[in-house]
C-alpha cells in the first residue's frame, strides 16, 4: 500500500500469458493483513508479492520462513505448500545473481555498503553470508552501527569513508539519485579506484548520478534493474513450481 505504481503485474502477467498458463496476477490494496490472509483462503490463490508496508507485518501470518526471512526479518514472496503458507525473499537472491560469478571467483572480498535501511540489510546479510568483508557507511552513523552489530560485520562514518578502502564492491542502498531527483550523490565526497564494482540498486533511472561517476573513473557498474528482474525471475519460479519465464 500502494500498489498501483508496481510494474510486477506487468511483468508476471506477460510470462504467465507468453508460456499460456492458466493464471493471473493481480495488485491487491491491502490496509489488514489478516484480513487478506482470510480473502487468501477463499480465492484460488497460490503465492503473492508483498511489498511496502507489509513485509514485515505478514510474518505472523506464515506457517514456515526461508533462510533470507528469517534472517532479514522481511518477506517479498508468499507462496503454498501441502496447504501451507511458507515466505521467502527473493530480493536477497535478485541482489546475489548479478554478482555471483565474481562471488564464485572469489573476486569479492571486500565490500562498502552506502545505506542502513530496509534495503541495505537485504544487501549486508546477503554479502555477510557469503563471507564477504562488510562495511557500512550511512548518513546516521548510529543506524550503520546498529546494523553493523546485527550482522557481525563493520561500519564507517562518511568521513572515514576513503581512508577506509579500497573495496572490491560498493553497494548503493539508499533512495538518493532516484526519480524525480536524479542529481542526487548519496556519498559525493567518495573517490573511486576504479578497480571497484559499482552496484546501484535504484532502478530508475538506469544509471544514477553514482553510477556514471563510478564509470568515469572505469569501474565495472551494475544497476538496480538487474536485481529487479532477477528477483521477479525467482518469484515467478516459485508461483509456478519451477518454470523458467521467457526472456522479456
Ligand atoms: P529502504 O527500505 O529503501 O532501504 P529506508 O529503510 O527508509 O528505505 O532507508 C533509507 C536509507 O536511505 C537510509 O539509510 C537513509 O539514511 P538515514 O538513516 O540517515 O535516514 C538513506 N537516505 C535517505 N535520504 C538520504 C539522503 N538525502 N542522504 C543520505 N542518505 C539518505
Amino acid at each position: 500500500n500502494p500498489v498501483a505504481h508496481s510494474k510486477s503485474p506487468r511483468i508476471h502477467n506477460r510470462w504467465l500469458k507468453s508460456l499460456g498458463l492458466n493464471a493471473v496476477y493481480i495488485p491487491f490494496l491491502v490496509d489488514d493483513p489478516a484480513a487478506f490472509f482470510r480473502l487468501a483462503e477463499v480465492l484460488p490463490i497460490e503465492g503473492f508479492s508483498v511489498t511496502l508496508p507489509h513485509k514485515e507485518k505478514v510474518i505472523p501470518f506464515l506457517h514456515r520462513l526461508e533462510h533470507p526471512v528469517k534472517k532479514i526479518g522481511a518477506c517479498n514472496t508468499v507462496f503454498r505448500k501441502e496447504g501451507k503458507w511458507v515466505g521467502t525473499n527473493t530480493d536477497y537472491e535478485g541482489f546475489l545473481s548479478p554478482i555471483e560469478t565474481l562471488l564464485r571467483e572469489g573476486s569479492i572480498q571486500s565490500a562498502l555498503v552506502i545505506g542502513a535501511g530496509g534495503a541495505a540489510r537485504t544487501v549486508v546479510h546477503a554479502l555477510c553470508d557469503r563471507g564477504v568483508r562488510v562495511q557500512i557507511c550511512n548518513r546516521t552513523a548510529v543506524k550503520a552501527e546498529e546494523l553493523a552489530k546485527e550482522a557481525g560485520c563493520g561500519h564507517v562514518l562518511q568521513e572515514e569513508v576513503n581512508s577506509s578502502g579500497p573495496y572490491d564492491l560498493v553497494v548503493q542502498t539508499t533512495n538518493v539519485g532516484m526519480e524525480p531527483d536524479i542529481e542526487g550523490d548519496p556519498l559525493p565526497g567518495y573517490r573511486f579506484t576504479g578497480r571497484e564494482t559499482v552496484y546501484d540498486i535504484i532502478y530508475t533511472p538506469e544509471k544514477t548520478v553514482f553510477l556514471r561517476r563510478a564509470e568515469e573513473r572505469g569501474c565495472k557498474i551494475i544497476g538496480g534493474a538487474q536485481m529487479l528482474r532477477k528477483q521477479a525471475e525467482a518469484q515467478f519460479r516459485i508461483f509456478t513450481g519451477g518454470m523458467n519465464p521467457p526472456d522479456y
